[in-house]
């Protein structure tokens, strides 16, 4: 355990991804230590794991904050009733079950993504998140070669039934999947994204990327497959439990997440903020760039 500057104490996980994070006070107002411990600690363990912090959707909102400009909810599902930033995850409407980074089909996905618990299942419901990052530096040399090299393009219209393990929207609702893809965003990224803070370099795909330039669709799903069986090996994934007023935050720009579905359809709900991000940087300096949709009205994209 480590023990910050603000008396913070900091649990790790594992020895790649994640701490849990205690003796830090985020219902009240947040002082610059506070918002700066947080930030440090999220940029060491890319997961912050916070127990017993009942937060009403204006709090955490203002956590949120704190770390960065807000997007809104979401590009096209509407937000919760009367707050704008926040996005009700919510397993009635849509089971994420499947291995993704937040809104990568935009140019520039959130770089935080903060989840509140509401309600909570009494089994199951844990979110998985894997470390990009430790995948990228234990490929085998000719493969990280590989990937340095290229670039995917994300969507969030794909055909979700013939796409293989990307079951997130099989369960979801009729409304929720209209609502999802009721504009089409299309963006190609580098497939090896270097963290804008950190310098580290990570695997960038999950379930929304969907072809590598320059290849044929077989070609491209057994690349993608090949570089996400290296991002969700057991040793690169915490596994976060949910209890009640609990607050996970996730770096977005070097993770991918999995909400396990093993609940029996019981309620389970969360509230997600994100703080918006920059423009995805690869290896050779080369930015994302936006192929379809304009999204500068959820997260104002810098030059
Ligand atoms: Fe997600």
């Amino acid at each position: 355990m480590t023990i910050t500057a603000t008396g913070a104490q900091i649990t790790r996980l594992t020895d790649r991804i994640g701490a849990r994070l205690t003796g830090l006070d985020l219902t009240g107002d947040l002082d610059e230590h506070t918002v700066a411990t947080l930030r440090e600690a999220l940029l060491a363990h890319k997961v912050l794991v916070i127990p017993n912090t009942p937060l009403d959707l204006d709090r955490q909102r203002r956590i949120a904050a704190a770390l960065g400009p807000l997007t809104l909810a979401h590009p096209t599902v509407s937000a919760a009733p009367g707050a704008p930033e926040v996005l009700a995850v919510d397993s009635e409407r849509n089971v994420a079950n499947s291995w993704h980074t937040d809104v990568t089909f935009i140019v520039n996905p959130p770089a935080i993504s903060t989840l509140a618990a509401k309600i909570i299942p009494p089994f199951g419901g844990e979110t998985l998140i894997a470390d990009t990052a430790a995948a990228y530096r234990e490929l085998p040399e000719p493969l990280r070669a590989l990937a340095d090299s290229l670039r995917a393009v994300h969507t969030n219209v794909h055909d979700y039934v013939t796409s293989g393990d990307n079951d997130q929207y099989e369960d979801a609702d009729d409304d929720y999947r209209s609502e999802f893809i009721a504009t089409r965003f299309e963006s190609e990224h580098p497939l090896v994204r270097v963290h804008p803070e950190t310098g580290e370099r990570g695997l960038f795909l999950g379930g929304f990327a969907q072809r590598i330039v320059g290849l044929g669709g077989q070609d491209s799903r057994d690349l993608i497959r090949l570089f996400q069986s290296h991002i969700t090996r057991p040793r690169n994934v915490v596994r976060v439990t949910w209890e009640p007023d609990q607050l996970v935050i996730f770096d977005n720009r070097i993770t991918q997440h999995y909400a396990i579905d093993n609940y029996a359809g019981l309620p389970r709900k969360l509230t997600r903020v994100t703080v918006g991000g920059d423009i995805p940087v690869g290896v050779d300096g080369a930015r994302s760039r936006a192929l379809t949709g304009d999204s500068s009205h959820y997260s104002p994209i810098p030059d």
